[in-house]
Protein backbone atom coordinates (compact mmCIF):
# COMPACT_ATOMS: atom_id res chain seq x y z
CA UNK A 1 0.00 0.00 0.00
CA UNK A 2 0.95 3.85 -0.75
CA UNK A 3 0.34 6.03 1.15
CA UNK A 4 1.92 9.64 2.12
CA UNK A 5 3.55 7.31 5.02
CA UNK A 6 5.12 5.44 2.44
CA UNK A 7 8.71 5.68 1.81
CA UNK A 8 8.35 5.42 -1.65
CA UNK A 9 6.80 8.72 -1.37
CA UNK A 10 9.16 9.76 0.53
CA UNK A 11 10.04 13.95 -0.64
CA UNK A 12 13.32 14.70 -2.32
CA UNK A 13 14.56 17.10 -0.04
CA UNK A 14 16.31 16.41 3.38
CA UNK A 15 13.50 15.83 6.24
CA UNK A 16 15.59 15.31 8.90
CA UNK A 17 18.11 19.14 8.60
CA UNK A 18 14.64 20.88 7.41
CA UNK A 19 13.25 19.20 10.92
CA UNK A 20 16.13 20.07 12.93
CA UNK A 21 17.03 23.37 11.34
CA UNK A 22 13.64 24.79 11.87
CA UNK A 23 13.36 23.58 15.32
CA UNK A 24 16.81 25.22 15.90
CA UNK A 25 15.22 28.66 15.07
CA UNK A 26 12.36 27.71 17.17
CA UNK A 27 14.43 27.46 20.47
CA UNK A 28 15.92 30.95 19.33
CA UNK A 29 12.74 32.59 19.07
CA UNK A 30 9.08 31.73 19.29
CA UNK A 31 7.67 30.63 15.94
CA UNK A 32 3.58 31.34 16.16
CA UNK A 33 3.00 29.53 12.92
CA UNK A 34 3.82 26.53 14.70
CA UNK A 35 2.04 26.37 18.02
CA UNK A 36 -1.21 25.09 18.13
CA UNK A 37 -3.67 25.82 20.31
CA UNK A 38 -3.44 23.36 23.55
CA UNK A 39 -5.14 23.52 26.75
CA UNK A 40 -2.70 22.66 30.05
CA UNK A 41 -3.57 22.64 33.72
CA UNK A 42 -2.81 25.54 34.82
CA UNK A 43 -1.68 24.85 38.11
CA UNK A 44 1.21 23.06 36.48
CA UNK A 45 2.49 25.85 34.55
CA UNK A 46 2.90 28.07 37.66
CA UNK A 47 6.45 27.21 38.33
CA UNK A 48 7.62 27.07 34.53
CA UNK A 49 9.79 29.89 33.16
CA UNK A 50 7.99 32.26 30.61
CA UNK A 51 10.65 31.06 28.17
CA UNK A 52 9.83 27.61 28.24
CA UNK A 53 5.33 28.87 28.64
CA UNK A 54 6.22 30.27 25.43
CA UNK A 55 8.22 28.59 23.10
CA UNK A 56 5.49 25.42 23.24
CA UNK A 57 4.86 23.41 20.02
CA UNK A 58 2.62 20.79 21.21
CA UNK A 59 -0.30 20.23 19.91
CA UNK A 60 -1.98 18.29 22.73
CA UNK A 61 -2.05 17.51 26.53
CA UNK A 62 -0.62 14.01 27.08
CA UNK A 63 0.45 14.58 30.12
CA UNK A 64 -2.86 14.82 31.68
CA UNK A 65 -2.59 10.41 31.87
CA UNK A 66 0.31 9.89 34.26
CA UNK A 67 0.25 8.15 37.55
CA UNK A 68 2.73 9.22 40.65
CA UNK A 69 5.84 7.25 40.73
CA UNK A 70 5.72 6.71 37.03
CA UNK A 71 9.43 6.60 34.80
CA UNK A 72 8.04 8.58 31.88
CA UNK A 73 9.65 8.97 28.77
CA UNK A 74 8.87 12.22 26.58
CA UNK A 75 9.74 11.84 22.32
CA UNK A 76 11.08 15.25 21.33
CA UNK A 77 10.97 16.89 24.66
CA UNK A 78 11.49 20.63 23.22
CA UNK A 79 12.78 22.94 25.48
CA UNK A 80 11.12 20.63 28.24
CA UNK A 81 7.56 21.90 28.97
CA UNK A 82 6.07 18.91 29.15
CA UNK A 83 8.48 16.81 30.80
CA UNK A 84 8.36 19.94 33.75
CA UNK A 85 4.36 19.42 34.08
CA UNK A 86 5.24 15.64 34.25
CA UNK A 87 7.81 15.93 37.17
CA UNK A 88 5.16 17.41 39.33
CA UNK A 89 2.26 14.73 38.41
CA UNK A 90 5.01 11.64 38.83
CA UNK A 91 6.41 13.33 42.26
CA UNK A 92 10.32 12.07 43.83
CA UNK A 93 9.53 9.01 43.85
CA UNK A 94 8.94 9.21 39.44
CA UNK A 95 11.45 10.13 36.71
CA UNK A 96 11.50 11.97 34.02
CA UNK A 97 13.46 11.49 30.35
CA UNK A 98 13.14 14.46 27.79
CA UNK A 99 14.59 13.23 24.26
CA UNK A 100 15.59 15.56 21.61
CA UNK A 101 18.24 15.73 18.79
CA UNK A 102 18.29 19.20 18.88
CA UNK A 103 20.91 21.26 21.17
CA UNK A 104 19.56 24.26 21.11
CA UNK A 105 16.22 22.45 22.76
CA UNK A 106 18.50 20.52 25.08
CA UNK A 107 20.22 23.67 25.93
CA UNK A 108 16.79 25.32 27.18
CA UNK A 109 15.23 22.57 28.78
CA UNK A 110 18.65 22.17 30.75
CA UNK A 111 19.12 25.45 31.97
CA UNK A 112 16.22 25.67 34.10
CA UNK A 113 17.03 22.44 35.41
CA UNK A 114 18.42 23.74 38.85
CA UNK A 115 15.55 26.40 39.02
CA UNK A 116 12.77 23.95 38.65
CA UNK A 117 14.34 21.50 40.70
CA UNK A 118 15.04 24.03 43.82
CA UNK A 119 11.29 25.13 43.55
CA UNK A 120 10.00 21.55 43.43
CA UNK A 121 11.78 20.25 46.05
CA UNK A 122 13.62 17.42 43.92
CA UNK A 123 15.46 16.58 40.83
CA UNK A 124 13.73 13.81 38.85
CA UNK A 125 14.34 15.05 35.30
CA UNK A 126 16.61 14.85 32.76
CA UNK A 127 17.23 15.62 29.12
CA UNK A 128 19.45 13.14 26.89
CA UNK A 129 20.50 13.65 23.41
CA UNK A 130 19.34 11.27 20.90
CA UNK A 131 16.77 10.48 17.61
CA UNK A 132 13.36 9.09 18.54
CA UNK A 133 13.66 6.41 15.71
CA UNK A 134 16.95 5.21 17.25
CA UNK A 135 16.52 5.22 20.81
CA UNK A 136 19.38 3.13 21.73
CA UNK A 137 21.90 5.69 20.30
CA UNK A 138 22.99 7.98 22.36
CA UNK A 139 24.03 10.98 20.13
CA UNK A 140 26.21 12.63 22.91
CA UNK A 141 28.66 9.88 23.10
CA UNK A 142 28.65 9.60 19.36
CA UNK A 143 29.64 13.43 18.95
CA UNK A 144 32.58 12.86 21.65
CA UNK A 145 33.99 10.14 19.31
CA UNK A 146 33.38 11.67 16.59
CA UNK A 147 35.34 15.02 17.87
CA UNK A 148 38.20 12.29 18.57
CA UNK A 149 37.93 10.16 15.32
CA UNK A 150 37.09 12.24 12.52
CA UNK A 151 36.16 10.80 9.38
CA UNK A 152 37.70 10.95 6.06
CA UNK A 153 38.26 7.48 4.74
CA UNK A 154 35.51 4.63 4.05
CA UNK A 155 37.60 2.73 6.81
CA UNK A 156 37.47 5.00 8.73
CA UNK A 157 33.27 5.22 8.29
CA UNK A 158 33.06 1.67 8.95
CA UNK A 159 35.23 2.03 12.24
CA UNK A 160 32.48 4.72 12.72
CA UNK A 161 29.54 2.54 12.47
CA UNK A 162 31.23 -0.46 14.18
CA UNK A 163 31.20 2.01 17.33
CA UNK A 164 28.03 3.32 16.99
CA UNK A 165 26.79 -0.35 17.26
CA UNK A 166 28.80 -1.12 20.36
CA UNK A 167 27.62 1.78 21.68
CA UNK A 168 24.17 0.33 20.70
CA UNK A 169 24.71 -2.72 22.54
CA UNK A 170 26.74 -1.31 25.59
CA UNK A 171 25.44 1.60 26.51
CA UNK A 172 21.57 2.25 25.12
CA UNK A 173 20.67 5.80 25.78
CA UNK A 174 16.90 4.03 26.66
CA UNK A 175 17.65 0.39 28.26
CA UNK A 176 14.45 -2.31 27.16
CA UNK A 177 11.48 -2.79 29.02
CA UNK A 178 12.55 0.45 31.25
CA UNK A 179 9.72 3.10 30.42
CA UNK A 180 5.77 3.08 32.49
CA UNK A 181 4.99 5.82 29.87
CA UNK A 182 6.55 6.90 26.93
CA UNK A 183 4.62 10.13 25.78
CA UNK A 184 5.15 12.33 22.76
CA UNK A 185 3.36 15.25 21.54
CA UNK A 186 3.19 16.77 18.42
CA UNK A 187 6.77 15.19 16.99
CA UNK A 188 5.83 11.87 15.82
CA UNK A 189 4.85 13.21 12.26
CA UNK A 190 8.02 14.85 11.74
CA UNK A 191 10.35 11.80 11.18
CA UNK A 192 11.19 10.39 7.96
CA UNK A 193 8.50 8.22 6.21
CA UNK A 194 11.35 5.03 6.31
CA UNK A 195 12.20 5.55 10.10
CA UNK A 196 8.57 5.65 11.16
CA UNK A 197 7.60 1.96 11.52
CA UNK A 198 11.46 1.89 13.43
CA UNK A 199 10.09 4.20 15.31
CA UNK A 200 6.77 2.83 16.76
CA UNK A 201 9.07 -0.63 17.26
CA UNK A 202 11.93 1.76 19.75
CA UNK A 203 8.27 3.27 21.46
CA UNK A 204 7.48 -0.22 22.52
CA UNK A 205 10.61 -1.92 22.85
CA UNK A 206 11.63 0.70 25.59
CA UNK A 207 8.35 0.23 27.47
CA UNK A 208 8.04 -2.49 30.44
CA UNK A 209 5.14 -5.32 30.00
CA UNK A 210 1.69 -3.78 30.82
CA UNK A 211 3.38 -0.15 29.98
CA UNK A 212 1.46 2.37 27.83
CA UNK A 213 2.33 5.37 25.19
CA UNK A 214 -0.16 8.07 25.23
CA UNK A 215 0.85 10.16 22.11
CA UNK A 216 -0.53 13.46 21.11
CA UNK A 217 0.04 14.22 17.45
CA UNK A 218 -1.08 15.66 14.22
CA UNK A 219 -3.41 13.61 12.27
CA UNK A 220 -5.26 14.10 8.21
CA UNK A 221 -8.67 12.82 6.99
CA UNK A 222 -6.74 12.23 3.54
CA UNK A 223 -3.42 11.74 1.98
CA UNK A 224 -1.61 15.34 1.91
CA UNK A 225 -0.85 16.04 -1.80
CA UNK A 226 2.27 16.03 -3.65
CA UNK A 227 2.38 19.26 -3.27
CA UNK A 228 1.82 19.58 0.27
CA UNK A 229 4.55 16.46 0.48
CA UNK A 230 7.06 18.14 -1.66
CA UNK A 231 6.63 21.26 1.12
CA UNK A 232 9.90 21.65 3.11
CA UNK A 233 7.90 24.51 5.20
CA UNK A 234 4.82 21.99 5.60
CA UNK A 235 6.84 19.12 6.71
CA UNK A 236 8.77 21.29 9.34
CA UNK A 237 5.07 22.99 10.51
CA UNK A 238 3.96 19.29 10.92
CA UNK A 239 1.65 19.22 8.13
CA UNK A 240 3.38 17.19 5.82
CA UNK A 241 4.13 13.82 7.69
CA UNK A 242 0.95 14.20 9.25
CA UNK A 243 -0.62 10.20 9.79
CA UNK A 244 -3.95 9.84 7.76
CA UNK A 245 -5.78 9.23 10.94
CA UNK A 246 -6.67 5.75 10.63
CA UNK A 247 -3.23 5.13 10.03
CA UNK A 248 -2.37 6.19 12.96
CA UNK A 249 -4.03 4.06 15.22
CA UNK A 250 -3.04 0.96 12.53
CA UNK A 251 0.99 2.00 13.37
CA UNK A 252 0.63 1.12 17.21
CA UNK A 253 -1.25 -2.23 16.10
CA UNK A 254 1.42 -3.56 13.22
CA UNK A 255 4.12 -3.14 16.79
CA UNK A 256 1.85 -5.68 18.63
CA UNK A 257 0.06 -2.73 21.23
CA UNK A 258 -3.23 -3.60 22.35
CA UNK A 259 -6.26 -1.72 23.92
CA UNK A 260 -5.53 1.28 21.22
CA UNK A 261 -7.99 4.03 21.91
CA UNK A 262 -8.52 7.89 20.57
CA UNK A 263 -8.67 9.33 23.99
CA UNK A 264 -9.29 12.69 22.31
CA UNK A 265 -9.89 14.40 18.90
CA UNK A 266 -10.09 18.04 18.28
CA UNK A 267 -13.68 18.72 16.54
CA UNK A 268 -11.98 21.58 14.48
CA UNK A 269 -9.15 21.60 12.36
CA UNK A 270 -5.94 23.40 13.07
CA UNK A 271 -5.58 23.66 9.60
CA UNK A 272 -7.15 22.61 6.27
CA UNK A 273 -5.18 22.85 3.12
CA UNK A 274 -6.36 21.87 -0.45
CA UNK A 275 -9.94 20.79 1.12
CA UNK A 276 -7.61 18.03 3.80
CA UNK A 277 -8.39 18.69 7.27
CA UNK A 278 -5.52 18.26 9.50
CA UNK A 279 -5.95 18.14 13.22
CA UNK A 280 -5.01 17.58 17.00
CA UNK A 281 -5.30 13.76 18.22
CA UNK A 282 -4.33 12.15 21.18
CA UNK A 283 -3.91 8.12 21.44
CA UNK A 284 -3.24 5.63 23.95
CA UNK A 285 -1.91 1.91 23.46
CA UNK A 286 -0.99 -0.59 26.07
CA UNK A 287 2.26 -3.15 25.87
CA UNK A 288 2.06 -6.93 27.07
CA UNK A 289 -0.55 -8.97 24.89
CA UNK A 290 2.49 -11.61 24.25
CA UNK A 291 3.18 -14.78 26.09
CA UNK A 292 1.74 -18.24 27.18
CA UNK A 293 -2.28 -18.76 27.29
CA UNK A 294 -2.65 -21.16 30.39
CA UNK A 295 -6.03 -22.06 31.56
CA UNK A 296 -7.05 -21.00 35.41
CA UNK A 297 -10.70 -21.48 34.68
CA UNK A 298 -11.12 -18.07 34.66
CA UNK A 299 -14.19 -16.05 32.50
CA UNK A 300 -15.34 -12.80 32.00
CA UNK A 301 -19.07 -11.17 31.22
CA UNK A 302 -19.05 -8.27 28.21
CA UNK A 303 -21.07 -6.14 30.28
CA UNK A 304 -22.70 -4.01 27.09
CA UNK A 305 -23.82 -1.85 25.78
CA UNK A 306 -22.52 -3.26 22.07
CA UNK A 307 -23.89 -6.98 21.07
CA UNK A 308 -20.38 -8.42 21.14
CA UNK A 309 -17.11 -6.99 20.92
CA UNK A 310 -13.37 -8.37 19.50
CA UNK A 311 -10.26 -7.58 21.75
CA UNK A 312 -6.42 -7.10 19.52
CA UNK A 313 -5.49 -11.12 19.41
CA UNK A 314 -9.22 -11.87 17.70
CA UNK A 315 -11.21 -13.40 20.22
CA UNK A 316 -15.00 -12.02 20.29
CA UNK A 317 -16.93 -11.15 23.96
CA UNK A 318 -20.67 -11.64 23.09
CA UNK A 319 -22.80 -9.49 26.05
CA UNK A 320 -23.59 -10.86 29.12
CA UNK A 321 -22.42 -14.43 28.27
CA UNK A 322 -19.48 -16.12 30.59
CA UNK A 323 -16.67 -16.56 28.18
CA UNK A 324 -13.76 -18.67 28.81
CA UNK A 325 -10.34 -16.84 28.47
CA UNK A 326 -6.54 -17.82 29.31
CA UNK A 327 -4.75 -16.26 32.37
CA UNK A 328 -3.20 -13.99 30.63
CA UNK A 329 -6.11 -12.39 28.40
CA UNK A 330 -8.00 -12.46 32.16
CA UNK A 331 -4.72 -10.23 33.60
CA UNK A 332 -5.65 -7.67 30.34
CA UNK A 333 -8.82 -7.56 30.66
CA UNK A 334 -10.01 -7.03 34.18
CA UNK A 335 -6.41 -5.64 36.40
CA UNK A 336 -7.51 -2.11 37.68
CA UNK A 337 -5.50 -0.22 35.23
CA UNK A 338 -7.22 -1.55 32.33
CA UNK A 339 -8.36 0.12 29.51
CA UNK A 340 -11.13 -2.76 29.26
CA UNK A 341 -11.78 -2.72 33.07
CA UNK A 342 -15.22 -0.84 33.12
CA UNK A 343 -16.87 -2.74 30.82
CA UNK A 344 -15.49 -5.90 32.43
CA UNK A 345 -17.14 -8.45 34.61
CA UNK A 346 -14.77 -10.98 36.00
CA UNK A 347 -15.79 -14.28 36.70
CA UNK A 348 -12.61 -16.13 38.90
CA UNK A 349 -13.46 -19.99 39.52
CA UNK A 350 -14.35 -20.56 43.22
CA UNK A 351 -11.05 -22.56 43.37
CA UNK A 352 -8.09 -20.88 42.45
CA UNK A 353 -5.87 -22.84 40.23
CA UNK A 354 -1.83 -21.70 40.69
CA UNK A 355 -0.10 -20.84 38.26
CA UNK A 356 2.10 -23.63 38.24
CA UNK A 357 -0.17 -26.10 38.13
CA UNK A 358 -1.94 -24.48 34.49
CA UNK A 359 -2.06 -26.22 31.89
CA UNK A 360 -2.30 -24.71 28.27
CA UNK A 361 -5.49 -22.97 27.42
CA UNK A 362 -6.51 -23.57 23.82
CA UNK A 363 -7.44 -20.21 22.97
CA UNK A 364 -10.47 -19.39 20.63
CA UNK A 365 -12.13 -16.78 19.21
CA UNK A 366 -15.31 -17.62 21.48
CA UNK A 367 -15.65 -19.73 24.05
CA UNK A 368 -18.29 -20.14 26.47
CA UNK A 369 -17.55 -21.21 29.87
CA UNK A 370 -20.27 -23.79 31.73
CA UNK A 371 -20.98 -22.15 35.30
CA UNK A 372 -20.15 -26.07 36.57
CA UNK A 373 -16.63 -25.26 35.23
CA UNK A 374 -16.49 -21.77 37.32
CA UNK A 375 -17.86 -23.63 40.64
CA UNK A 376 -16.35 -26.93 40.17
CA UNK A 377 -18.61 -30.46 39.59
CA UNK A 378 -18.46 -30.84 42.99
CA UNK A 379 -20.27 -27.73 44.07
CA UNK A 380 -24.13 -29.13 45.08
CA UNK A 381 -24.52 -26.18 47.60
CA UNK A 382 -28.14 -25.51 48.41
CA UNK A 383 -29.06 -21.78 49.50
CA UNK A 384 -32.19 -20.02 49.95
CA UNK A 385 -32.59 -16.65 50.22
CA UNK A 386 -34.13 -17.20 54.17
CA UNK A 387 -30.35 -18.60 54.28
CA UNK A 388 -28.74 -14.70 53.52
CA UNK A 389 -28.82 -11.79 55.16
CA UNK A 390 -30.00 -9.89 52.48
CA UNK A 391 -33.13 -8.11 54.14
CA UNK A 392 -34.10 -6.34 57.19
CA UNK A 393 -36.57 -7.90 59.39
CA UNK A 394 -39.96 -6.73 58.06
CA UNK A 395 -39.22 -6.06 54.63
CA UNK A 396 -38.37 -9.51 52.87
CA UNK A 397 -39.60 -9.91 49.39
C1 LIG B 1 6.94 20.32 17.27
S1 LIG B 1 8.27 20.35 18.40
C2 LIG B 1 7.48 19.74 19.88
C3 LIG B 1 8.28 20.02 21.12
C4 LIG B 1 7.61 19.62 22.43
N1 LIG B 1 7.14 18.26 22.41
C5 LIG B 1 6.48 20.56 22.79
O1 LIG B 1 5.36 20.07 23.07
O2 LIG B 1 6.69 21.77 22.80
C6 LIG B 1 9.25 19.00 17.84
C7 LIG B 1 10.49 18.70 18.68
O3 LIG B 1 10.96 17.39 18.33
C8 LIG B 1 12.33 17.42 18.02
N2 LIG B 1 12.53 16.39 16.99
C9 LIG B 1 12.03 16.37 15.74
N3 LIG B 1 12.38 15.23 15.11
C10 LIG B 1 13.12 14.52 16.01
C11 LIG B 1 13.77 13.25 15.95
N4 LIG B 1 13.73 12.50 14.85
N5 LIG B 1 14.45 12.83 17.04
C12 LIG B 1 14.50 13.60 18.17
N6 LIG B 1 13.90 14.80 18.27
C13 LIG B 1 13.21 15.26 17.21
C14 LIG B 1 12.60 18.84 17.57
O4 LIG B 1 13.93 19.21 17.75
C15 LIG B 1 11.64 19.64 18.45
O5 LIG B 1 12.24 19.96 19.66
Amino acid sequence: MVTSQSPLNSPLYDIEKTVLERYQEGAKVQQPTLCCPTDYDGKYLEILPQEIIEKDYGCGDPTRYVSEGETVLDLGSGTGKNCYILAQKVGAKGQVIGVDFNDEMLKIARQYQPEIANKLGYNNTQFVKGKIQDLTLNLEQVQTWLSAHPIQSIEQLSQFESECDRLRKNSPLIADNSIDLVISNCVLNLVHPQDKEQLFKELYRVLRRGGRAVISDIVCDEDPTPEILNDPDLWSGCIAGAFREENFLKMFENVGFYGIEILKREETPWQVIDGIEFRSMTVRAYKGKEGPCLERKQSIIYQGPWKQVQDDDGHIFCRGERMAVCDKTYQILTRPESPYQTDIIPVPPYQEIPLEEATEFSCQNKAIRHPKETKGSDYKLTETNQAMDCCSPGECC
